[in-house]
């Protein structure tokens, strides 16, 4: 700490300790420099012309042509050593030769594909989701990449929504540690070094909460609500010195999140104080025209660039319309100044200025290609992704010598599939994958039997391929159904109103349920889906989401207990659509239901019960835990002391095994309404069979400060309720009274 005192005493004037300029001082000097055009060509970014994630509008020649008069200032989908390097000779053709920064989605993985970012979070296992990241990056910046669009720290409560899949869930406290995780993965030992990317906290703000769980749609909610539940991950980010941020698509509260002053100007660059950057979402400025918040493309540059928004993807915008904007007075060029410099002290921070071609390295390229340390890491990070759902007859872990084992579904031999939405497509992507079917076949024994009959498509109607799935379940010891949804019905502009399993694979499951034979539903989706009948009749059931290159080999280390699961559930589990949104951490009402069928003049369905299928933080294990001697410190507290809890926690099964132990609070009675339930802890604890742990958590007030009407950011003195559990459900409690 101290040596960061000295440090920043020196660098007021701009030169640092050691005598060098600082960042902030080399952008000034070449703001100085600049010509007007020059700067907002910084505050441009498009698109590269084989990979578009987004609606192009960009024509290439014209683009190559605006690189070498440097009126770019980055781009997107750019990747690859050479082809890094091939733009970024053309950017240093221009007069001031500023180099490009080349952004890209990196989200789960980028050579070596990950668990989608929810079925991640499902391990919440920080130190694996750290380091996911941070071989991401490491892959990433040897393929010429600067800087990824990510994490992704959207809250989302409503499963329709297909970007679920991209966040870690429900919860803001869950979320904020996850979103943490990752920045400090990407960015490493700090940007500059050649394994580290900037990361990019979005979609700001509150994208996950789009009415309807729809893409893009509008979100309209109390500053009270914003500031509780949606905000907390992008504070922390800041904080946590993430180098840029995204706008969201959305308008809040009437207002496009892209030129929203109040959250862009006054919240994240005024009272938050950040000094990165501002990037706008793939065509957000010119989407202010359709949202009917700006009167043309010209309206549109001027409010956002007003409202902070530093650079323009991909709407073209800010370079046709700032400088006349300028010219007219419209627009203040300090502002311009200020976003231009943000994006060359990153630059700067990169050590592109002393190599602009640093990251485009084929022999690093090279040794990322197919790194089989990181394929390694990927086998294990998928298996503690996957969650149990219900092993009711304890049919899992199935032995490696079952005689026959019939794999049945669509999902069986799917290959690229299951790298999930988000993963830039590489040639050779097929052969890379381990699949389903592969996975299982490579462990098990010699003597033993593995059939396969596809079944179903994913999401048609054909049911021809039924027969010859029910001839092979018959001829097999156990069947393993592996059914869901297609990887590409979740991700961005993959909302469902219908998310249940696609086309007619519910029925297949029925049909082969009809052998009687015993079966092990698998269920590859990346969101929360629908599937009631299932869950009522078949008593095995995993949920592996889509877990990347190593998908067959995880998915198999657990199926035969290798690897004890331990995943657990980072949504709620809706009983059907009807029921979305449903999230553990919601208010009592007035009229609480006293249970699931109590519908006397209460808060309830009359044609359903009121809790989820299953719910947040519910995982299960081969094993089981039993929670005992729940104690705390003291159940009367004052002012600023600290509360120690703890609880015992057993394996009383036969494995070793992990599990997470939750931390939830409840605030009784608040001068605002409080949760029945908020998240406040966890911890993922190795137990070997018979043995067992104490874990502890402590609990300061700081835990219990909440926003008030006002936005007041306060605790009050009052009873607590202090609950321990296994998942959001099933938790001990214990009451304090905490005077403040
Ligand atoms: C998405 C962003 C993404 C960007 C660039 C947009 O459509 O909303 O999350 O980073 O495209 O691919």
């Amino acid at each position: 700490m101290k040596r960061l005192y000295f440090i920043l005493a020196f660098t007021v004037f701009g030169i640092n300790a050691f005598g060098q300029k600082t960042n902030d001082q080399k952008a000034s000097e070449l703001l100085s420099k600049m010509t007007l055009e020059e700067k907002i060509g910084q505050l441009v970014q498009y698109s590269g012309f084989e990979y578009a994630t987004g609606p192009q509008n960009s024509n290439s020649a014209n683009v190559l042509n605006e690189i070498k008069q440097g009126k770019v200032g980055s781009m997107l989908n750019v990747a690859g050593a050479q082809e890094t390097r091939k733009f970024q000779e053309l950017a240093l053709k221009s007069r001031l030769k500023i180099p490009l920064l080349f952004g890209q989605d990196v989200i789960h993985g980028y050579r070596t594909t990950f668990p989608i970012n929810l079925g991640q979070a499902a391990s919440w296992d920080l130190k694996l989701i750290e380091k996911s990241e941070r071989i991401a990056a490491t892959e990433a910046s040897a393929y010429g990449i600067h800087w990824t669009f990510a994490p992704m720290v959207d809250i989302a409560r409503d499963p329709r929504w297909g970007r679920v899949m991209e966040g870690s869930g429900e919860d803001t406290y869950l979320g904020t540690q996850i979103g943490l995780a990752r920045i400090k993965g990407f960015q490493g030992k700090g940007l500059g070094n050649l394994d580290a990317i900037m990361a990019c906290a979005k979609h700001f703000a509150a994208y996950g909460a789009a009415v309807g769980g729809r893409d893009y749609n509008s979100v309209d909610m109390s500053l009270r609500q914003l500031y509780e539940t949606y905000l907390p991950p992008f504070k922390a980010a800041a904080e946590a010195g993430v180098a840029t941020f995204m706008n969201s698509f959305n308008d809040i509260n009437g207002i496009p999140a892209t030129a929203n002053q109040y959250i862009l100007r006054d919240l994240l660059k005024g009272k938050w104080n950040y000094n990165g950057f501002v990037v706008s979402d793939w065509g957000s400025i010119g989407e202010m025209v359709p949202h009917g918040y700006a009167k043309d493309n010209k309206e549109a540059a001027e409010k956002a660039i007003i409202a902070g928004s530093d650079m323009d993807m991909e709407s073209r915008a800010y370079m046709a319309e700032l400088p006349n904007l300028v010219k007219e007075g419209k627009v203040d060029p300090k502002l311009i100044d200020d976003a231009a410099r943000r994006i060359l002290i990153k630059k700067f921070e990169m050590g592109l200025f002393d190599d602009p071609y640093r990251f485009s390295d084929e022999k690093r390229q090279k040794e990322q290609l197919n790194n089989l340390e990181n394929r390694k890491f990927g086998r294990e990070f998928g298996s503690k992704s996957i969650v149990l759902l219900k092993n009711e007859k304890n049919i899992l872990p199935l032995s490696r010598s079952a005689k026959t084992i019939a794999l049945i579904g669509p999902f069986g031999k799917e290959t690229s599939a299951n790298h999930g939405f988000w993963s830039v497509a590489f040639k050779d992507d097929n052969l890379r994958i381990v699949t389903q079917f592969d996975g299982i076949k490579n462990q098990l024994d010699k003597s033993a039997t593995l059939l396969y009959a596809k079944g179903a498509n994913i999401d048609d109607q054909d049911r021809s391929m039924f027969a010859e799935a029910v001839e092979t379940a018959k001829k097999a010891d156990v069947v393993i159904m592996t059914l869901g949804e297609g990887h590409d019905m979740s991700g961005e502009a993959k909302s469902r109103s219908n998310i249940r399993f696609s086309g007619v694979q519910e029925d297949l499951l029925k049909e082969i349920a009809k052998t009687g034979k015993p079966i092990v539903l698998m269920i590859n989706a990346g969101r929360p889906l629908v599937f009631d009948w299932a869950a009522d009749n078949i008593p095995t059931i995993v949920y592996t989401w889509w877990l990347g290159t190593e998908a067959g080999n995880s998915i198999a280390d657990v199926l035969f207990g290798t690897v004890n699961p331990g995943g657990k559930l980072p949504m709620t589990f809706p009983r059907t659509e009807g029921q979305i949104p449903v999230y553990y951490n919601h208010y009592n009402t007035g009229r609480p239901a006293k249970n699931n069928t109590d519908r006397n003049y209460v808060s309830a369905y009359i044609d359903l019960d009121n809790d989820p299928k299953f719910p947040f933080g519910y995982g299960l294990s081969y094993t089981q835990f039993k929670y005992s001697d729940m104690d705390l410190s003291s159940i009367n507290l004052t002012g600023n002391q600290t509360l120690n809890i703890s609880v015992n926690v057993t394996n009383t099964g036969n494995y070793d095994g992990e599990e997470v132990v939750q931390l939830y609070i409840r605030d009784l009675v608040g001068k605002v309404v409080r949760p029945v339930k908020e998240l406040k802890g966890f911890q993922k604890v190795f137990i070997k069979k018979g043995e067992t742990k104490t874990v502890t958590f402590i609990l300061t007030p700081e835990s219990l400060k909440f926003y008030d009407d006002e936005l007041n950011y306060d605790w009050e003195g009052g009873e607590f309720d202090i609950m321990i559990g296994t998942d959001s459900q099933n938790v001990q409690t214990k009451r304090i009274n905490w005077k403040k």
